[in-house]
């Protein structure tokens, strides 16, 4: 019996690898950054490092799609709790989240299946997704 073929009809598939030394972004002034591991164009999912100093407070958003959150390092203050390195956060699609506020020097992967939408007591203030984080990418290697 002859094996079944698997070879990949899409020859352009190749892995994808972020380096350890490759650019963060500055998102925030001496307070945030960004690495930008993968976006993904036809689902609209991405994955990303967070970087933020102790103080740091991310603004009240709206998941529009499912999260995972794991956290590296340090500490955040969510929604009457904490999360601290090890812990793992699955953020479900359409849920609000209020200010989130890093306790400690803190680094955490966060893999998104879509966009995240921020707001205010004056309505929406701006988006985050797969667009976006491609753009910081682009932007940084071109620096
Ligand atoms: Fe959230």
């Amino acid at each position: 019996m002859a094996l079944q073929d698997i070879s990949p009809i899409n020859d352009q598939l190749a892995d994808i690898i972020v380096r350890e030394n490759d650019p963060w972004v500055e998102s925030e002034p001496g307070k945030a950054w960004i690495k930008v591991l993968w976006t993904g164009p036809e689902s609209g999912r991405w994955a990303a490092l967070f970087r933020w100093k102790k103080g740091y407070v991310a603004p009240a958003h709206k998941h529009l799609a499912a999260a995972h959150t794991y956290i590296l390092k340090g500490k955040l203050q969510v929604r009457g709790g904490t999360l601290e390195a090890g812990d793992y956060d699955y953020e479900p699609n359409g849920v609000l989240h209020d200010a989130t506020t890093a306790l400690e020097d803190s680094e955490y992967l966060f893999i998104s299946d879509g966009h995240i939408v921020f707001y205010n007591d004056d309505g929406l203030t701006s988006y985050l997704g797969w667009e976006e984080l491609q753009r910081m990418k682009d932007a940084a290697a071109n620096t």
